[in-house]
């Protein structure tokens, strides 16, 4: 990345003017955002996706361009993205007929038992994330924080109370990112046997109470 990261008063990144955030998937740019999410989150999608060879092309049929927001560069790159779950619908729409396409009907069943853990409900009054994610060469100048007020502008624009997300035991610098922005930790759920299958042992729930503030993007 060639733009510097420049530091705020209280010390953390600033994201550069030059980085705008979009509602949906740019033209031509969802490969980029079916790989950010893999490499973000492959350890959860592998078991039920194998390899990326097999796991973005079927990630990347399944984007829900109404449920996604891009951090696009000053040359139209995507940096980053953002992911969530509105009306029983996530970012990541994997149906079965997805799975029959990108995999043998052998192993679309198993597939599709083995993703079911990580399907999450949103509450009728929150705006629940589905997944954030930055290119590592961005990362550290702010654009997930763009992204995460952005998360808080959606809520607002959809009469929504609040802003929830889950964040895994393995990730205390998200957790720490997610602090600083506002979001105050709930519930934290022991998940000893499916943390054996996806590399964590337990989950915390995070919420970001919106209405009260005024617009972050
Ligand atoms: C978490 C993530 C979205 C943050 O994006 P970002 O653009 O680096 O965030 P910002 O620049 O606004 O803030 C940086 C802060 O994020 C946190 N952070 C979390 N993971 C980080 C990473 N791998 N690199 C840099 N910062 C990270 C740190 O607290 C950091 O603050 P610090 O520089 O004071 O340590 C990004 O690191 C990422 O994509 N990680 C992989 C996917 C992931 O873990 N998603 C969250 C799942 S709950």
């Amino acid at each position: 990345m060639t733009t510097p990261t420049r530091p705020d008063p209280r010390g953390s990144a600033v994201p550069p003017p030059d980085v705008r955030v979009l509602d949906g998937v740019p033209a031509g740019a969802a490969e980029t955002v079916a790989r950010l999410y893999w490499t973000a989150f492959a350890h959860k999608f592998r078991p039920g996706l194998g390899d990326a060879e097999h796991g973005v092309p079927a990630l990347r049929e399944a984007l829900a361009s109404d449920r996604l927001s891009c951090a696009v560069g000053p040359d139209g790159t995507v940096l980053g993205v953002l992911g969530h779950h509105l009306a029983a619908r996530g970012a990541i729409d994997l149906r079965f007929q997805t799975l029959l396409r990108h995999f043998s009907p052998w192993s679309a069943p198993w597939r599709a038992l083995l993703l079911m853990p990580l399907h999450r409900e949103a509450r009728p009054d929150e705006l629940l994330l589905d997944g954030i994610a930055v290119d590592a060469a961005a990362r550290g100048r702010g654009i997930g924080t763009r992204l995460l007020a952005h998360a808080a502008h959606l809520a607002r624009r959809a009469g929504l109370r609040r802003v929830r997300l889950s964040v895994v035991d393995t990730n205390p610098r998200a957790r720490a990112l997610y602090e600083r922005c506002g979001f105050v930790a709930g519930r934290t759920q022991d998940v000893s046997l499916l943390g054996t299958l996806y590399g964590f042992r337990s989950v915390t729930e995070m919420t970001l109470e919106v209405s009260e503030q005024g617009e972050g993007t």
